[in-house]
C-alpha cells in the first residue's frame, strides 16, 4: 500500500503561502514514493490545487457540509471542494470535535458526503489524554469508528490521532502506535490506509511511518514549511 502523507494546515496561511508549495516542488523534483497531500484552508484550495498538481500533490479540505447545498451560512459543502480541485477530506478531526461539538453521527454524514462528491474522506479518531490514562483508548476509539466510519463500500482513509499528541511533542510509544493500528486494522479491513497523526516531526517520521498498519501521517505544525514536509515525505 502506497503510503499517503498529508498536511493539514488548519487555520493557517494566506495566499503568500502558496510559494510553499513551489519550494516543496524544487524538493521533490518530480518524484516522492509516497502519494503527497495538503489541506490548506478553504480560501486557497482553488488557488492551490494547479500548483499542487503541478508538482504531483493534491488537495483536501479539512471539514465539509453533509448537505450539497442549502441555506447553512459559512458552511462548505463537499461538491464544492471538489469542484474547487479538491480530492480529499478530513471530517472529525479532534479539533472540530472539540470546538463545534461534532458528534460521530455528524462525522459519518460528512464522510458520506464527501463520497457522494468523489472525495475521500480521512475520519479522525482518537483518545484524550485522561482516556488513555484509564486504559480507555481502544474502547473510545472502537466507539468513535462504529459511529463515524461511513456505510457501503467506497473510498476511505482513518486517521489516529490521540488528542493529547495534537501539537505538544508528546507522541505515545512505537508500541503503543502499533497497538492501536493494529486495533484500527482488525475493524476497518485491509484496504484501508490508517495513518498517524500528532506531533509528526522530521525528528520521529522514519520511526513511526516504519510500524505495521502505519501507511502513512497526518502532519499539522510540520506540514507548514516545506523543507520539515519534505523531510517527512522522504522518511515515508
Ligand atoms: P500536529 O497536528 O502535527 O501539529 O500535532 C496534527 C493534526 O492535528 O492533524
Amino acid at each position: 500500500m502506497k503510503s499517503l502523507i498529508a498536511g493539514n494546515w488548519k487555520m493557517n496561511g494566506l495566499m503568500a503561502s502558496l510559494a510553499e508549495i513551489e519550494r516543496l516542488g524544487g524538493l521533490l523534483k518530480g518524484g516522492a514514493s509516497a502519494e503527497v497531500l495538503i489541506c490548506p484552508p478553504a480560501t486557497l484550495i482553488a488557488a492551490m490545487a494547479p500548483a499542487a498538481r503541478a508538482i504531483g500533490a493534491e488537495v483536501g479540505g479539512q471539514d465539509c457540509h453533509p448537505k450539497a447545498s442549502g441555506a447553512h451560512t459559512g458552511d462548505i459543502a463537499a461538491e464544492m471542494l471538489k469542484d474547487a480541485g479538491a480530492s480529499y477530506v478530513i471530517v472529525g478531526h479532534s479539533e472540530r470535535r472539540a470546538d463545534h461539538g461534532e458528534s460521530s453521527a455528524v462525522v459519518k454524514a460528512k464522510a458520506e458526503a464527501a463520497r457522494r462528491a468523489g472525495l475521500t474522506p480521512i475520519v479522525c479518531v482518537g483518545e484524550t489524554e485522561a482516556e488513555r490514562r484509564a486504559g480507555k483508548q481502544e474502547a473510545v476509539v472502537g466507539e468513535q469508528l462504529a459511529g463515524s466510519l461511513p456505510d457501503g463500500a467506497g473510498p476511505l482513509v482513518i486517521a489516529y490521532e490521540p488528542v493529547w499528541a495534537i501539537g505538544t511533542g508528546l507522541t505515545p510509544t512505537i508500541e503503543d502506535i502499533a497497538a492501536m493500528h493494529r486495533f484500527i486494522r482488525q475493524k476497518a479491513g485491509a484496504g484501508v490506509r490508517i495513518l498517524y497523526g500528532g506531533s509528526v516531526k522530521p525528528s520521529n517520521a522514519a520511526e513511526i511511518l516504519a510500524v505495521e498498519d502505519v501507511n502513512g501521517a497526518l502532519v499539522g505544525g510540520a506540514s507548514l514549511k516545506a523543507d520539515d514536509f519534505y523531510a517527512i515525505i522522504s522518511a515515508a
